[in-house]
């Protein structure tokens, strides 16, 4: 059943409760050292838990975004596909980033999750 108030709101870690937080707030990967102007893989899995991915309850997109910058998007069709995605991304610039991933389930909304990246020389 659908959630109305998880609609009108970005919804974190903090949002609650626990069990739905685990099903949808996407978790990021990253390697332990990021070098300027290298690629680098970023893996990002919607939920520590599994999330159904069936025709009336599924996982629409991932976002990926470096601060407030856009970087990418994955779109997800129900039953065949799982919202467990690679990203090949280069950041330019030495100094720590943050990576939001954004993920939306039709039924709860959309969720994020955060990963700082620290940029080496
Ligand atoms: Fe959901």
């Amino acid at each position: 059943m659908s959630e109305p108030g998880l609609f009108c709101q970005i919804n974190t870690a903090a949002t609650g409760p626990a069990e739905t937080v685990k099903k949808h707030v996407p978790v990021i990967t990253l390697p332990e050292k990021v070098k300027a102007g290298e690629p680098f893989t970023v893996t990002i899995k919607v939920g520590e838990a599994p999330h159904v991915m069936e025709n009336g309850h599924f996982i629409q997109f991932i976002d990926l975004y470096c601060g407030h910058i856009y970087l990418s998007r994955v779109d997800f069709t129900a039953v065949m596909t799982k919202p467990d995605i690679s990203f090949s991304i280069v950041l330019q610039h030495e100094g720590s980033r943050t990576l939001r991933a954004f993920s939306r389930c039709n039924l709860h909304g959309i969720w994020e999750g955060t990963r700082e990246v620290n940029v080496m020389t």
